[in-house]
């Protein structure tokens, strides 16, 4: 059973993610609801700090390569938060502006790549997750069990969504908005704003894929490379630490002297 508490806070990171969008679309809105928008990300990111503190006392004992590079990459996500933060305070003209800091071209630069690159990072540190967010899923649809069917079917549409993804990223001219390079084009509300979220959704669903599977890889290579030779097609067992990725997964191996020994039992009941 999944906590209820781990539900809500789920439900909060993805609120979190869907106002990340919203503010995206900068010229969708007017500047009083973006800063009030990207105000409330930082109240959530806030909550989302305190529920997860257990994490940084976490990081001196990290060893293995996966929680290395989870490290390296939570870390890139809070640079970026953080640069998002500082130019937010400096640039606002509504919230914040009675702090009278005045940012000037080069903060304005900094928040938009900041911005960006934080949708990039949080997709990524979603997609590291991305095997706990479906066992809280499966958790609370009641789902248990396992399903090749249903196997086949969500790696089908997270296949779909990925190459929309890569589609998606000429589209929006990710590369330039990432590596600041001035671009022209802006998207044009008026035509479709559907549109806009669409792309970024599955420009995040390209980033949630490559970390999961990437990181599910490199799992199970290292699975590959632990396990004696004589066990690697025995049963994995996994507990709910597995599932949230905690844990590698051991392989059942029952000790030769546990293995009960046919007794001769012959003329026993006589
Ligand atoms: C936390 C999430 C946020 C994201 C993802 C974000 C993203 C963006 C983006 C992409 C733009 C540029 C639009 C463009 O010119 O192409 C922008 C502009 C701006 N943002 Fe944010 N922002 C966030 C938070 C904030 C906050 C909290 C404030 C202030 C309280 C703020 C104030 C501004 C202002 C004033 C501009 C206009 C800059 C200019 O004059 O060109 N933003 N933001």
């Amino acid at each position: 059973m999944i906590k209820k508490t781990f539900l809500l806070r789920l439900v909060l990171d993805f609120v979190a993610a869907g106002l990340l969008l919203a503010a995206l679309a900068y010229y969708w809105l007017d500047n009083t609801a973006h800063e009030l928008i990207g105000t409330g990300i930082f109240l959530l990111i806030v909550v989302h700090n305190f529920f997860n503190r257990r994490w940084y006392g976490a990081i001196s004992k990290a060893r293995e390569a996966r929680s290395l590079i989870d490290v390296m990459l939570t870390i890139s996500l809070l640079v970026a938060m953080l640069a998002l933060l500082v130019s937010s305070l400096m640039i606002s003209r509504t919230v914040f502006g009675f702090l009278r800091l005045k940012g000037g071209f080069t903060v304005r630069q900094i928040h938009i790549l900041a911005a960006y690159w934080s949708l990039i990072f949080v997709a990524i540190h979603l997609g590291v997750r991305w095997k706990r967010i479906m066992h809280a899923a499966r958790s609370a649809l009641n789902i248990s069990g396992e399903s090749t069917a249903r196997t086949l079917a969500l790696r089908f549409i997270a296949g779909v969504i990925a190459a929309y993804g890569l589609l998606s990223s000429f589209v929006m001219d990710v590369g330039s908005k990432l590596w600041l390079q001035m671009s022209l084009d802006g998207w044009d509300f008026e035509e479709s704003t559907p549109g806009f979220f669409l792309n970024w959704i599955s420009v995040a669903g390209l980033y949630i894929f490559l970390a999961h599977y990437v990181l599910s890889g490199i799992q199970k290579r290292k699975r590959r490379a632990d396990s004696p030779p004589e066990v690697a097609n025995t049963p994995v067992c996994k507990t709910a630490a597995h599932f949230e990725g905690d844990l590698p997964s051991h392989r059942l191996q029952i000790p030769t002297d546990l293995v009960p020994v046919k007794q001769n039992t012959a003329g026993r009941d006589r």
